[in-house]
């Protein structure tokens, strides 16, 4: 920031030095810090909200990860579950100058823009968890979620034996692990072979506890009978199994979810509130080890996929299976 100062201020042919200084630099050096524990290299850290303990987890995640390193410092900003707000931030980090974003969008199409726009200017930018559409980023990091639809779709198909009644309670419909846990789930139950499998409720939950509690009371008052809830999240899944044990049925069905954090989803599973949960990793750790590397000048993948683990009552005790 002082040298782009600097670079305003002087004259001419200093500027023109300067010019030839940066063509040779890596990304990191074209910014201000120097990634020393003196001047350390900043990250400005966009989180979709705060309001989900699956996000609160990602945060942790990021700051104990940037804590081993005294020559980074991590800048968090919240936005409260407003894309524009989000936006915002992503707009008002590449004004302060930092030297890359983190960036856990909301949703897709908004972000897109202001991650490409910061992309364009040079700070490398790393998309977690959520994708923006396009290539205009650095890399994105997250778990793979047609294949962890798909497991579900398969896992849930196996244990009715090829026949009963389900209700979806789908995320956000407007982000990308929505999309891809609804289009992996329909894959892994194969409708057309299993012609006993059917959908008798879908509703949109947006990721949110009480939604889900909401459109189950629906799915419950318009169905007599079913066999298996599966949930985009773990608070989507808890939500529906709060409405099925007000209403006095929740052990006439199953409750499956994802995220699988220890003192959410897996704790549901020991307590017998869900079948399963498959682990949705935060990602938050690997996000700092790939910035500190994009800032050493380091080529990194654009696309790193993290895995995911199936917990349920018979392996919760050794702590899940990993997913091949
Ligand atoms: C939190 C969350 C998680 C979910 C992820 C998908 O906001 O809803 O529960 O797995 O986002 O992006």
């Amino acid at each position: 920031m002082t040298g782009r100062r600097g670079m305003r201020r002087s004259t001419v042919p200093f500027a023109g030095i300067c010019m030839l200084l940066l063509i040779g630099c890596s990304p990191a050096e074209r910014t201000g810090h120097a990634g020393t524990a003196e001047d350390p290299w900043i990250i400005g850290m966009s989180q979709c909200n705060l309001g989900e303990p699956w996000r609160v987890q990602m945060d942790a995640d990021v700051r104990a990860a940037a804590a081993e390193h005294a020559n980074l410092r991590v800048i968090f900003k919240d936005a409260q579950n407003e894309s524009l707000t989000q936006r915002a931030q992503v707009e008002e980090f590449v004004e302060q100058g930092v030297d890359l974003i983190i960036i856990s969008p909301k949703e897709a199409a908004p972000l897109t823009r202001p991650v490409a726009e910061a992309y364009q200017r040079g700070i490398p930018v790393i998309v977690l968890d959520r994708a923006v559409q396009g290539d205009q980023f650095t890399t994105f990091i997250g778990a793979d979620n047609v294949k962890i639809g798909r497991e579900a779709g398969r896992w849930i198909r196996e244990q009715l034996g090829g026949s009963g009644r389900l209700v979806e309670l789908k995320g956000l419909m407007t982000s990308v692990p929505g999309q891809d846990r609804n289009r992996g789930f329909l894959e892994g139950l194969q409708l057309e072979e299993n012609t006993g499998l059917q959908i008798v409720f879908s509703g949109e939950m947006k990721w949110l506890e009480p939604d889900a509690r909401r459109e189950m009371e629906s799915a419950l008052a318009t169905n007599a009978a079913i066999d298996v809830v599966y949930a985009h999240n773990d608070p989507g899944a808890h939500g529906a199994w709060l409405a099925a044990r007000a209403a006095g049925r929740e052990n006439e069905m199953m409750f499956v979810g994802i995220d699988a954090l220890p003192h959410e989803g897996q704790q549901y599973v020991r307590q017998g509130i869900l079948d399963a949960t498959f682990l949705y990793p935060t990602g938050g750790a690997e996000a700092i080890e790939v910035a500190l590397a994009i800032l050493r000048g380091e080529e990194v993948p654009k696309h790193i996929v993290l895995g995911t683990r199936l917990f349920t009552q018979e392996n919760i005790g050794r702590g899940g299976d990993p997913i091949p």
